[in-house]
């Protein structure tokens, strides 16, 4: 992580791949210290890391286009392992003297890949298995050391390789093997670390809390740091990452905007300022935004009031706390990746996350991202090593603007508080059922709609309210929760009795395309 990191690591070279930070996570996983590196790395600084081994990543270029990311010769000459994947085993082809064509087929996808070799990459992986293959061009020759074809697929000869000369040792691969849809990926990549690398495998989540500390001690030095709490998972372990860098160095800001769940406030209040002693500053808000939000029943028009007020009331919040020049954030590296802030600056833009620019800009404050190369699993596991509560730790996400955009139509005090009641209900019986980690997000959510019920000898007329439950790996794409019927019937049930104004629940049947996860 820092240029003079002592611990054991496999460092990966980004040339831009989807799946580049996928790569440093297996082999987080498989116990040894990984980060990505900018392509153009000087080999000394690489060296600086205690390499065990090298990785290039894919990347979406030919490595024969004008301006394709390219790295530094001598890396190969380093004395450690490389290994090559896609892009960079066709780099390394390249850059060895060897020759790239464009293949006779494109491959996509699922190929059936025929191994040769168990030596080492390859030990206890089967004869045959399925490879994922995304490339356009192969590998004909790595130069003038002739190299040993490991396996192989029905249009691609060489889909894994060997070569060793003196001080050069190389591997590549042209599948991915980071993917769950290469099967035996894991094998292969534990294999390069321990078969071939020779790694110890030492390394653990701990050893990240103690480096990431050792980087925001040196960003900071003196300086003040702001950290915005949202109540949800990133912010507070980036806090707790932050406080046991920096200790009182650390303020922490709170917005109650009157739209979060129910006992969010008092959660944020007990874990930041009982347990850790942080400084926190927790800014009572909800009557802005209640005011702000009078009549508007439009959704971007919603965001565009919570999101202007939110940074006018940071803005105020921050200006009372002295020499702070220093915003904390916990962007995830899935949040970078998105925007297209990887280190080559070659991946795809997906979309512009919300976490990534804004508010800094606006505020004229230097950013600190703690969390920036881990996966929200990763930071779990941080949280709870940080010594976070395990309901904190496992909170699902809950989005900027509230309850705002689970009330469809106007928000106001009384449908913010009738929905935080239902909200609440349905998440204590998804707890009861065993079901909270199950899911990924389980919400409630107030419908502007209004039906006929009977209650004991009368009729009423009352609110509905619609649950809405779902299971996904990266929020991007979702399925709808099977909750089973006796859940359901429960959360109806208590909703109905215990909630005055709602006589009428419904399920959220729908998956993610085409239904966003959030109504709004
Ligand atoms: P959608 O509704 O787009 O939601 O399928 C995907 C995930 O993002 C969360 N979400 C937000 N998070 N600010 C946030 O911090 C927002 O404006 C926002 N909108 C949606 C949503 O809860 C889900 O987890």
């Amino acid at each position: 992580m820092t240029p003079d990191t002592p611990i054991e690591s496999v460092p990966i070279l980004d040339f831009g791949s989807q799946t580049a930070q996928l790569i440093a996570r297996r082999v987080r996983e498989a116990g040894v210290y990984s980060v990505l590196v900018s392509p153009t790395i000087e080999p000394e600084r690489l060296r600086a890391l205690n390499p065990a081994g090298i990785i290039l990543s894919g990347g979406p270029r030919s490595v024969y286009e004008p301006g394709a990311p390219a790295c530094d010769p001598a890396i190969f000459r380093l004395g450690v392992p490389v290994l090559g994947i896609c892009y960079g085993m066709q780099l390394a082809a390249k850059v060895m003297g060897g020759e790239v064509r464009p293949a006779s087929h494109r491959e996509f996808g699922r190929s059936a890949l025929a191994v040769r070799d168990h030596a080492d990459l390859f030990a206890a992986v089967p004869d045959t298995t399925i490879a994922w293959m995304s490339h356009g061009d192969q590998v004909v020759s790595l130069g003038a050391t002739p190299f040993e074809t490991l396996a192989s697929t029905d249009t691609c000869p060489h889909a894994a390789v060997r070569l060793r000369d003196g001080t050069r040792v190389f591997y590549g691969v042209q599948f991915h093997p980071e993917v769950t849809h290469t099967p035996h990926g894991y094998n292969i990549l534990h294999n390069f670390l321990y078969e071939v690398c020779r790694c110890r495998g030492t390394w653990k989540m701990a050893d990240f809390a103690d480096l990431a500390c050792e980087r925001v001690r040196r960003q900071v030095g003196a300086g003040h740091v702001i950290c915005g709490l949202s109540g949800g998972v990133d912010s507070a372990v980036a806090a707790a990452l932050i406080h046991r860098a920096i200790g009182d160095q650390l303020t922490c800001v709170f917005v109650d905007t009157g739209l979060l769940r129910k006992n969010e406030r008092a959660l944020v209040e007990t874990t930041f300022r009982d347990h850790f002693h942080i400084d926190l500053r927790v800014v009572d808000a909800g009557d802005r935004f209640l005011s702000a939000l009078a009549g508007v029943t439009d959704p971007q028009e919603k965001r565009r009031r919570i999101g202007a007020l939110f940074i006018d009331v940071f803005k105020e919040a921050a200006r009372g706390i002295k020499d702070a020049s220093f915003l904390a954030q916990g962007t995830l590296y899935p949040d970078v990746i998105e925007s297209g802030h990887g280190h080559a600056g070659q991946s795809a833009n997906i979309k512009l996350h919300h976490n990534v620019g804004g508010l800094p800009k606006e505020l004229g404050f230097e950013l600190v991202e703690p969390l920036r190369d881990l996966f929200k699993d990763e930071v779990r596991k941080l949280g709870a090593i940080l010594g976070l509560p395990e309901h904190l730790v496992w909170r699902h996400p809950f989005p900027g603007p509230g309850l705002a955009v689970r009330i469809i139509g106007e928000v106001t005090r009384a449908s913010a508080d009738l929905l935080r009641d239902c909200d609440a209900i349905l998440l204590e019986e998804i707890v009861a059922a065993d079901l909270y980690r199950k899911t990924s997000q389980v919400f409630a959510v107030l419908l502007p709609v209004r039906s006929v019920g009977v209650m004991g000898d009368g009729r009423t007329y009352e609110g509905t309210v619609a649950v809405r439950a779902v299971e996904t790996q990266d929020f991007m794409t979702a399925d709808w929760s099977r909750l089973p019927y006796e859940v359901l019937a429960r959360v109806s049930s208590r909703i109905i009795n215990e909630v005055r104004g709602v006589n009428r629940v419904v399920y959220d049947i729908s998956s993610k395309p085409p239904a966003t996860i959030e109504w709004e």
